[in-house]
C-alpha cells in the first residue's frame, strides 16, 4: 500500500483527457498533474530537447513525491521514455497511438493518423507501426498548429475547422474506416471530429488503455493506495492557469508554478 501520488505531464494541458480516465479508474489516488505549456508544443522540437524538457518534469514530479510517473503526451513518450526508464527508478508509463486496435478491426485495411511531427518521425512509432499494419494503408497527418490553437482555448473556431478539414482530406479520400489520434491534446477535438467525419469511421485514442495500464502497474507493485475516500488532484501549470481550469470544467485547483 502507498498513498503517494500518480504524477502526470504533458507538454500543456492535453494530457488532462488522460489524468480522467486515470481519475475515473482510480478515484481514490492522489495525483499531480504538471502542464508544461510554456514550452508547448513539443511536437515539432527535436529529441535531445523532448528529453530535456521530459527530466525537468520528471525531476518535479519525484521532488512532490510521486510513486509513479504516466508521460501523458505522445511526443515525450515516444522521444523521451526509454532514457527516462533507464535513468529513474520509479515506473513510467507512455501513451502510444493506438494503432494495433485500429490495425486489428480496419474493415477498409486503411486507417488515418493524426499526430504531431516529433510521434510520427519516432523510432517508436516505426517500429509499433511496422509490426501490426501489414496490408493496411496507413495516411498519416502532422496536425501542425492544432496543438497551439487548443494551449490558447481556440478549440470552437473556424480556423481549427479549416485545419481538420484539410488533415481528413487525405484520409477521407483514402476511405479510412479508424481514425487514431495520437496526441494527447486531440480527444479534445473529438466533438468537432465527429461532425467533419462520415458516421462509419470510428475515432480512437489512448486515454482508457493507459488508464488500466496504470492500475495494473500499481497493482503489481503492490503501490495502490487502500484509502477509501476519494484522491486529492492538484495541477500545476507553467503557462495560464486559466485555460487549464476552463478544460477541467471542475473545481479543481489549478496552481500557476514556474518551472
Ligand atoms: C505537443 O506538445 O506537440 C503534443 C503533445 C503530444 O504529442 O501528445
Amino acid at each position: 500500500m502507498n498513498n503517494s501520488p500518480i504524477g502526470i505531464f504533458d507538454s500543456g494541458v492535453g494530457g488532462t483527457s488522460i489524468w480522467r480516465e486515470i481519475h475515473k479508474l482510480l478515484p481514490h489516488e492522489n495525483t499531480i498533474y504538471l502542464a508544461d505549456s510554456k514550452n508547448a508544443p513539443y511536437g515539432p522540437k527535436g529529441k535531445d530537447r523532448i528529453t530535456e524538457l521530459s527530466i525537468k518534469n520528471t525531476e518535479l514530479l519525484l521532488e512532490k513525491g510521486c510513486k509513479l510517473i504516466v508521460v501523458a503526451c505522445n511526443t515525450a513518450t515516444t522521444n523521451a521514455i526509454k532514457y527516462l526508464r533507464e535513468n529513474y527508478d520509479v515506473p513510467f508509463i507512455g501513451i502510444e497511438p493506438a494503432i494495433k486496435p485500429a490495425a486489428l478491426q480496419t474493415k477498409s485495411k486503411a486507417i488515418g493518423i493524426l499526430a504531431t511531427k516529433g510521434t510520427l518521425s519516432s523510432e517508436l512509432f516505426h517500429k509499433t507501426t511496422d509490426l501490426y499494419t501489414n496490408g493496411i494503408k496507413i495516411i498519416e497527418q502532422v496536425g501542425e498548429g492544432l496543438v497551439p490553437l487548443i494551449e490558447n482555448g481556440e478549440i470552437d473556431t473556424p480556423e481549427m475547422e479549416n485545419l481538420l478539414k484539410i488533415y481528413l482530406k487525405p484520409m477521407l479520400e483514402a476511405n479510412i474506416d479508424y481514425l487514431v489520434l495520437g496526441c494527447s491534446h486531440y480527444p479534445y477535438l473529438i466533438p468537432k471530429l465527429k461532425t467533419l467525419l462520415p458516421k462509419h469511421v470510428t475515432i480512437i485514442d489512448s486515454g482508457i488503455a493507459v488508464a488500466k495500464q496504470t492500475a495494473s502497474i500499481l497493482e503489481s507493485l503492490n503501490l495502490s493506495t487502500q484509502e477509501k475516500t476519494s484522491g486529492d488532484c492538484l495541477f500545476y501549470s507553467n503557462g495560464n492557469p486559466e485555460i487549464l481550469n476552463e478544460i477541467l470544467q471542475d473545481d479543481f485547483l489549478v496552481e500557476g508554478l514556474v518551472f
